[in-house]
């Protein structure tokens, strides 16, 4: 079965409003082909990315949600809430939520369940630190991610997962992994999901590579065997980064 390409823009904690509102103008006069796109602007933006996309191909997604499905939780937004502005998909797990907010893998799992449960899709994400790469670490903790993560998902539910691996050491660096290293952990991704799941999901779930995807390496990265596409941050900012990277993965 051919995956289909995912492209998938993380805005992070940039663009107000009126700037959110000139980059989707521009966003509309991108080709999406065989590639499904989405964008992942702030909350405050969510709403009005929604309305303005809501003629094209591009999906608009969520880049966090909260664990509960409401409550006193002050600051905080609901699957419910993102649903009621038409937001069908949200990211789980970013490295920089791990890091900065304390997310662990219990609060993930927790995170991708009531996602999952309210019929709202997920891009989880994975990725170790350099550190844990140097000690040779970086097999072991990306399993540990993905089973506590998403291992308790059933077969049914975990066809709405895409998952991405990111390794925090190529995230805003300009540094990429290379070739072999990507790949050889796409390829160890897919066979969890094949232990776990057998080898109907394994060859159809999603695995998209982020960290330093730009114009100029992307078309090369989205080659790659086991890689369905990518999550794309500092290039999804600028317009003509971002179309060159949907084209590449158009092919
Ligand atoms: P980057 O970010 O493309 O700026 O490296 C990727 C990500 O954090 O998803």
């Amino acid at each position: 079965m051919k995956r289909k390409k995912l492209v998938a823009g993380n805005w992070k904690m940039n663009m107000t409003y009126d700037e959110s509102v000139s980059l989707i103008e521009e966003l509309k006069q991108i080709s999406t082909n065989d590639v499904d796109v989405k964008i992942a602007p702030s909350f405050t933006n969510l709403n009005n990315a929604v309305s303005l996309l809501s003629l094209s191909e591009i999906e608009v997604i969520a880049q966090d949600v909260y664990l509960e499905e409401r409550g006193a939780f002050t600051g905080e937004i609901s699957i419910e809430m993102l649903k009621s502005v038409g937001v069908n998909s949200v990211i789980i797990g970013h490295s920089e939520r791990r890091k900065y907010f304390n997310e662990n893998d219990f609060i993930l799992s927790k995170k991708a369940k009531t996602a999952i449960d309210n019929s709202v899709n997920i891009i989880f994400c994975v990725g170790e630190e350099l550190s844990e790469r140097e000690k040779g670490n970086h097999f072991k903790l990306i399993k540990n991610q993905i089973i506590c993560g998403l291992f308790s998902l059933d077969t049914e539910q975990i066809k709405n997962v895409v998952v991405a691996y990111e390794p925090v050491w190529a995230i805003g660096t300009g540094k990429t992994a290379e070739n072999y290293q990507i790949q050889e952990m796409h390829e160890y991704i897919r066979k969890l999901f094949d232990d776990k799941y057998g080898s109907d999901i394994s060859r159809q779930i999603r695995i998209l590579y982020g960290g330093s995807v730009k114009p100029n390496n992307a078309e090369e990265i989205f080659s790659l065997k086991d890689v369905d596409g990518g999550l794309i941050g500092g290039a999804s900012l600028n317009f003509s980064d971002f179309n060159a990277i949907v084209r590449a993965a158009n092919g």
